[in-house]
């Protein structure tokens, strides 16, 4: 097989099946015609392989989706309209009345939105547990849990999980264990090779790269449950269809990801250190530095240590709002994974739909301010933060 980078520019494409064309073709097309009608139905029936409709499937995204199970190192993979699409497809998928999901205290705040307010109401138990601490996880499941669901690094205060060994304990009761891989990439971490069994990522962050997609995906170690979640969760239940425009977008992305990682990682690492060693900051959370609670857990389970650094002033939420005040190149905005160094806010911003108990009870300080390091010149970024902590 050959290398990373090059799977992630040429894998499942040949130019000569394509009049030469260099950048695969864009199927817009929303449905497909049939030869004859025993085809359609056939199709219809799970039976053929043709593309008929681009809810269900589509050449554009199928060419996608092939390159993103081969980067997770999965059988198979289906993309969709968002982060979110994702996640609801696949769970709705995985979960029925009387189960039980076990997931991690510390979600993004959509996801933990969706556990209490879309699977919690149709039945489903939802538990919440410190994913980073094994006696607790081997303590919480139990034979009802059909599925176990963390982040790692969470978002958006970077505490992980140990992929291989919470995989062994869900195992042991048939669990299915889905990762939400979005602060990683498959350039940073591979959750499927560790044993879970689905990873799942927000494609509008590092693999679409540029701020300008909203875009989701799912890459299963089985693809049998790729195409259960394609026809019930993906077709039926949410039909958060991805564009081909877009999925054009997330390939042109996928080009450049490892370079982008590899600086996104090297600048992030000196933010870390900057920030660690200012007089102001109270606590820096970066899997990079040697005084991260998990970096032995880190240099293990992750290439390099990712783009995202969260950080609390030593005065708290009020020094954290006048922080991002003062900040001039860095952007207040919410999202991350852009060319673009951005901001926020996890309390008031992308963690609101958690009351200020759920957040004191899961890990979520409020003085907590999260940025996504850019690509922009390091001393340009490291000079902004420095002018706006003094
Ligand atoms: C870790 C994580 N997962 C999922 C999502 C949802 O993705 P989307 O916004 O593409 O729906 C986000 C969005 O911020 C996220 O940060």
């Amino acid at each position: 097989m050959s290398g990373f980078s090059t799977r992630a520019i040429h894998f499942g494409y040949n130019p000569a099946e394509n009049h030469g064309a260099l950048v695969p073709p864009i199927y817009t097309s929303s449905t497909f015609s049939f030869p004859d009608t025993a085809y359609g139905g056939r199709c219809f029936a799970g039976e053929e392989p043709g593309y008929f409709y681009t809810r269900i499937s589509n050449p554009t995204l199928a060419l996608l989706e092939s390159r993103l199970a081969s980067l997770e190192e999965g059988a198979a993979a289906v993309v969709f309209g968002s982060g979110m699409g994702a996640v609801t497809s696949t769970l709705w998928t995985l979960l029925e009345p009387g189960d039980e999901i076990l997931a991690d205290l510390t979600l993004y705040g959509c996801t933990f939105a969706f556990l209490q307010h879309g699977l919690a109401r149709f039945g489903v138990t939802v538990r919440h547990v410190n994913m980073s601490d094994l006696e607790q996880v081997a303590q919480a499941i139990h034979a009802k849990t059909r599925v176990v669901y963390f982040e790692t690094p969470a978002n958006p205060n970077m505490r992980m999980a140990d992929i291989a060994a919470v995989a062994k304990l869900a195992h042991a009761v048939q669990a299915r264990v889905v990762v939400d891989n979005t602060y990683c990439t498959p350039y940073l971490q591979q959750p499927l090779t560790l044993g879970a069994d689905v990873s799942l990522h927000s494609m509008t962050k590092y693999l679409g790269g540029h701020g300008d997609l909203t875009a989701g995906a799912a890459v299963f170690a089985d693809a049998e449950l790729a195409q259960r979640v394609r026809l019930q969760g993906l077709k039926d239940m949410t039909g958060a269809v991805m564009s081909a425009q877009d999925a054009h977008l997330v390939m042109r992305g996928l080009k450049t990801l490892t370079l982008r990682m590899d600086r996104h990682c090297q600048s992030a690492m000196q933010v870390a250190k900057l920030l660690q060693e200012h007089p102001k900051t109270a606590v820096v959370h970066f899997p990079g530095l040697p005084t991260f609670p998990q970096h032995e857990l880190a240099c293990r389970q992750m290439r390099q240590f990712g783009g995202m650094v969260a950080f609390e002033l030593k005065g708290g939420l009020q020094a954290g709002q006048r922080f991002m005040d003062a900040l001039e190149l860095v952007t207040r905005a919410v999202s991350l994974g852009d060319a673009e160094t951005l901001a926020q806010h996890p309390a008031s911003m992308t963690h609101s739909s958690y009351t200020p108990e759920q957040r004191r009870l899961h890990g979520i300080e409020d003085g907590l301010v999260r940025l996504s390091i850019g690509l922009e010149d390091l001393k340009d970024i490291t000079d902004d933060i420095a002018q706006a902590l003094d």
